[in-house]
């Protein structure tokens, strides 16, 4: 996939739901025709299917279960993914943390069924044990600033210049993604300076009062 990408995680917003979901995956389709910028949706189970079948933009799951065909009620499996059209996941948010062995397992099978995998992080040696896994994406966000409207780019650009220096030592195949209260154009032009080759990212857009206009903002100064 094409760099700088931004991912949008829809989360669980009433804003980001059912068919206001596919609003937005549609919003994100129109700014990466318009721009050229790889937009992503990491999109509620229940809306894979319908915004896979509107739009054109790669959708990610936002968590894939650790489980093989069978008897695992109340779970998703892969395989189901796939058919209804994903091209990734993410893996190991800070609001649905897994244990190291389920991220192994997960990022495995997505490497060997060719999917994106986007291992989210809390901090640089996070980061680091997660390259090691080899996922597509290492995307580290501070968890206190998740949600606050204050970026991580550029009130903890430290976290994310250590977690794009140690996670290429550790895997130089692995990129970086960061997020965590980016909003602006000027917050994803300081993630981009820094060396990460995106963003994740959910409020600031979700809930902008337009959100198009939002992510035209985004990335107006790449
Ligand atoms: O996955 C993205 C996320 O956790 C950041 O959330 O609302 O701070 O952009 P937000």
């Amino acid at each position: 996939i094409k760099t700088p990408i931004v991912i949008l995680n829809f989360k669980t917003y009433l804003e980001s739901s059912g068919s206001k979901a596919l609003n937005l995956a549609k919003a994100l389709e129109s700014v990466s025709d318009e721009t050229g910028i790889s937009m992503i949706a990491a999109v509620q189970t229940v809306d894979i299917n319908r915004i896979v079948e509107e739009t054109n933009i790669p959708i990610l799951a936002q968590s894939i279960d650790a489980i093989s065909p069978g008897g695992h009620t109340g779970s998703n499996l892969i395989e189901n993914f796939i058919e209804n059209g994903i091209s990734g996941t993410l893996i190991n948010h800070s609001e649905n943390r897994l244990t190291l062995a389920d991220i192994d397992v997960i990022v495995k099978s997505t490497n060997e069924k060719n999917l994106l995998s986007v291992v989210c992080t809390n901090n640089v040696s996070t980061s680091m044990a997660a390259a090691v896994l080899n996922p597509s994406f290492v995307a580290v966000e501070p968890p206190e600033l998740i949600g606050s409207g204050i970026s991580v780019s550029q009130a903890e650009p430290e976290v994310v210049e250590g977690t794009v220096l140690n996670v290429s030592n550790a895997n130089k195949d692995v990129k970086v993604l960061c997020g965590a209260g980016i909003s602006t154009g000027d917050d994803m032009k300081a993630a981009l300076d820094l060396g990460a080759e995106g963003v994740l990212l959910a409020s600031g857009i979700i809930l902008a009062e337009n959100p198009k206009t939002a992510l035209l903002d985004l990335v107006s100064k790449i």
